[in-house]
């Protein structure tokens, strides 16, 4: 680990157009769905028609481009919006894609449930292992989709050997990098081709705006805004554009409290002997600790934790909660809590339920003692 990108802070404290637009100091919403022409001979604006490009949204691809150490970006209405498109431009039909078994369920969904019709199929691997990883390769697969962390257990993926695997095999590799954001992971310079985000975690920071973005080379983003961004239409708003700037611009800040108050969650799980397993990369134990310190600049504040209790008393505990809220998402300022399903349901062997744990921006104390007061009410009464 070495630290965040240098000049991080600097980086999303600047723009390069600072002079322009009479010196306002964030960037103008560009509310508009069209660009007129000056004139018939006039040389074309850059901008024609926002379902192709918008100025708020180019300044925001400008910005995260630079942050994942890309060539261009392509944002998006939605994380799914971004994934979709990202894996549509490298597959036709008859194409095999190989993906980490513990993906996103929406993007499974897309792989699993969607892409057959056209012809489509995925093969799910664990992807903590290269040799199965490699075994699933067949003749026809073009892609390689990685998501490191995953978002229920936190497994890791070894990202330059899998990058080199794909080298190897002639494949495409996609990671989905929303947990770490270019702050703490840059797969870009791991070797991978495209970085995929849900910008409504961590990016957005404020649970008010949907995005997405796809980063990579000038060439594959140009084939993507050509093609499936104004084929398939889902764009990014230039008034989404502008809350996600405003969340750049304290990311780096705001993910290093996240990653103190999430080693400090994970700290106090760890010291309570009725918890099976924090799932947090983060700790010295954990079983892919050291491939996460190669990769990796720091750790973010969304973990899980394995229970050996009934469900509903789990679900009793998170009710119990006072700042953790019930909620699905992650990355903003409000912390949350999800019973996520018995491990049995998970494909786990062990006895157990999965419960994810978002930590936002309280005071960590605040936190720990309202899980505390939780425990103490919950076991009380069992
Ligand atoms: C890891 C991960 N990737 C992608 C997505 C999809 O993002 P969105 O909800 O912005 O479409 C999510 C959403 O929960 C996610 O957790």
């Amino acid at each position: 680990m070495s630290g965040m990108k240098p000049a991080i802070y600097t980086t999303v404290a600047h723009d390069e157009h600072d002079e322009r637009h009479h010196g306002a100091v964030t960037f103008p919403i560009y509310q508009n769905t069209l660009f007129s022409f000056a004139g018939y001979h006039q040389p074309a604006n850059p901008y024609t028609y926002s379902r192709g490009t918008n100025p708020t949204v180019r300044e925001l691809e400008r910005k995260l481009a630079e942050l994942e150490g890309g060539e261009d970006a392509r944002c998006c209405a939605s994380g799914m919006a971004a994934i979709s498109a990202a894996i549509l431009s490298r597959v036709q039909a008859g194409d095999h894609i190989v993906c980490v078994d513990q993906v996103y369920t929406g993007t499974r969904a897309f792989l699993e449930g969607w892409l057959p019709r056209f012809g489509v199929s995925t093969t799910f691997v664990n992807g903590a292992s290269l040799p199965d990883l490699e075994a699933a390769t067949l003749e026809h697969t073009v892609l390689l989709y990685l998501e490191s962390p995953t978002s229920f257990f936190f497994e890791l993926q070894d990202i330059a050997a899998c990058a080199a695997l794909a080298k190897r095999r002639g494949l495409t590799t996609i990671l989905d990098n929303s947990w770490a954001t270019p702050c703490f992971q840059r797969p870009l310079e791991l070797g991978v081709d495209l970085v995929v985000h849900s910008l409504t975690k961590y990016v957005g920071g404020h649970s008010d705006a949907l995005g997405g973005a796809v980063i990579g080379s000038r060439d594959n983003i140009r084939r993507i805004l050509e093609k499936e961004g104004v084929l398939l239409g889902g764009v990014m708003t230039a008034h989404t554009a502008s809350l996600m700037l405003r969340g750049l611009r304290t990311l780096p800040l705001r993910m290093e409290r996240y990653r103190q108050t999430g080693r400090i969650v994970a700290d106090y799980l760890s010291g309570l002997a009725f918890i099976n397993r924090i799932n947090y990369p983060g700790l010295p134990n954990h079983p892919q600790h050291k491939l996460a310190i190669q990769q990796m600049d720091g750790f973010g504040s969304l973990l899980s934790f394995e229970w050996d209790v009934p469900l509903e008393q789990a679900q009793a505990w998170a009710d119990a909660l006072r700042y953790y809220r019930n909620g699905c998402s992650w990355g903003g300022y409000e912390s949350l809590v999800l019973v996520i399903a018995p491990l049995s349901e998970l494909g786990r062997s062990e006895p157990g339920i999965l419960v994810r744990l978002y930590s936002g921006l309280e005071e960590p104390q605040a936190l720990i003692d309202d899980m505390a007061n939780a425990f103490a009410a919950i076991l009380a009464g069992a």
